[in-house]
């Protein structure tokens, strides 16, 4: 069964997926990690991303690998380094990237096989997994989601005014709505949540009933074959 989690930055959706999957004992994927990984490699061999093709070709080479939601790169834990604004900044230059997209969808997809997975992103319930038997579009009001933001960073020990961290994530926003291929939006089949005064627990138990519901449906019987992607 595959669980699909989309929405906007901050929703807090990294949090709620990995929680949720622990709940079900799903495996966990982590998509921003991918596109994030992708731009801290570009930065540190900079890359001239707006050679699109090449940028392609070196995704393609990277030794990336992913498992129980840490990220190697090049052998090294990156973890924590992906998450620097620095790379927020930059991940547009590969998200917005057809080749890179096509690259990380196909891995998203193979990753996916014989699994059971709640995977989190921007484009799971539309693009990458358009059948998935279970769809939610996780958000909350912008001013929050900055806050959250914001006390995330805070908590890492990085010092940003909570007005820069709103500006970002606009921008991010924009251009993640924007984007020509894979861009963020709430799949028809998908059930909206807005976290706003909701516990990541309250909003995981939200989810856990869910599934569960869907799991125990007749409708559950493997009748929604993932075949068909409709690519855009
Ligand atoms: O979710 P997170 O904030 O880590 O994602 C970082 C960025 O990666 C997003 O702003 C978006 O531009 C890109 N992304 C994407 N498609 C995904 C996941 C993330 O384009 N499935």
């Amino acid at each position: 069964m595959i669980v699909t989690i989309d929405g906007p930055a901050g929703a807090g959706k990294s949090s709620v997926a990995k929680k949720l999957a622990s709940q079900l004992s799903f495996f966990f994927l982590d998509t921003g990690a991918m596109y994030r990984s992708v731009a801290l490699a570009g930065l540190r061999r900079d890359w001239d991303f707006h050679d699109q093709a090449t940028v392609g070709r070196s995704t393609q080479a990277l030794k990336y690998q992913y498992q129980d939601a840490i990220v190697l790169l090049d052998g090294g834990d990156v973890s924590q380094e992906i998450r620097d604004p620095e790379v927020s900044r930059n991940i547009h230059h590969v998200a917005d990237n057809p080749f890179v997209r096509d690259i990380l969808v196909q891995w998203q997809r193979q990753w996916a096989v014989g699994k059971d997975l709640v995977t989190e992103g921007r484009d799971q319930g539309t693009v990458v997994f358009p059948n998935a038997e279970c769809k939610i579009f996780l958000t909350a009001t912008d001013a929050e989601r900055a806050r959250r933001r914001w006390l995330e960073l805070k908590d890492a020990g990085q010092a940003f005014q909570l007005e820069q961290v709103l500006h970002d994530q606009t921008e991010r926003d924009r251009r993640d709505r924007e984007r020509k291929v894979g861009a963020l939006r709430q799949a028809s089949d998908a059930v909206e949540i807005i976290s706003d005064g909701m516990s990541c627990e309250e909003v995981v138990a939200q989810l856990t009933q869910m599934v569960n519901a869907v799991r125990q449906s007749p409708a559950a019987d493997g009748s929604k074959q993932r075949s068909g992607f409709d690519e855009q």
